[in-house]
């Protein structure tokens, strides 16, 4: 089973990875949405890529939570406070993006594919932006109390 201890690096390597082969499903699926909105008549195959996606983004977002619940307490820059905060937010965020991804099918479902598609895109950007970035995960942090 896998090791509870890791080093920040390690656990933003691993979310990153994760969110390279997240990206390469959305691509695959924007293909398929395209195709079935242009009459293809391919809306099983949209179905399953999207709810393989489904699958895969809930293990991703479970595994997130877990790692940045044990990691950002330790970020000496926001404290227990604003880690806390910013876990419920986030989330409130992966159930939303969940939500989104199990309403639609068939023809619908290629229609609201780019409105949930930019949602998870940007999600992720933005955890990229922030607490996924490397500077907030960082291996040299040591918590040494206020600085000046
Ligand atoms: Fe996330
Ligand atoms: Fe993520």
């Amino acid at each position: 089973m896998s090791n509870p201890i890791q080093l920040p690096s390690e656990v933003r390597a691993a979310l990153l990875a994760k969110h390279g082969r997240l990206r390469i499903m959305l691509a695959v699926i924007d293909r398929l949405a395209s195709e079935v909105l242009a009459g293809r008549k391919i809306v099983t195959v949209l179905e399953i890529a999207v709810g393989n996606l489904r699958d895969e983004l809930q293990i991703h977002q479970e595994a997130e939570e877990r790692a940045l619940e044990s990691v950002l307490p330790t970020i000496d820059a926001w404290g227990p406070v604003r880690s806390a905060q910013m876990l419920r937010q986030h989330a409130a965020e992966h159930a939303e993006l969940a939500a989104g991804l199990a309403e639609a099918r068939g023809e619908a479902l290629a229609r609201a594919w780019p409105t949930a598609a930019a949602r998870l895109r940007k999600h992720m950007d933005d955890e990229e932006r922030g607490f996924l970035s490397g500077e907030v995960l960082r291996d040299d942090v040591v918590t040494v109390g206020p600085t000046s």
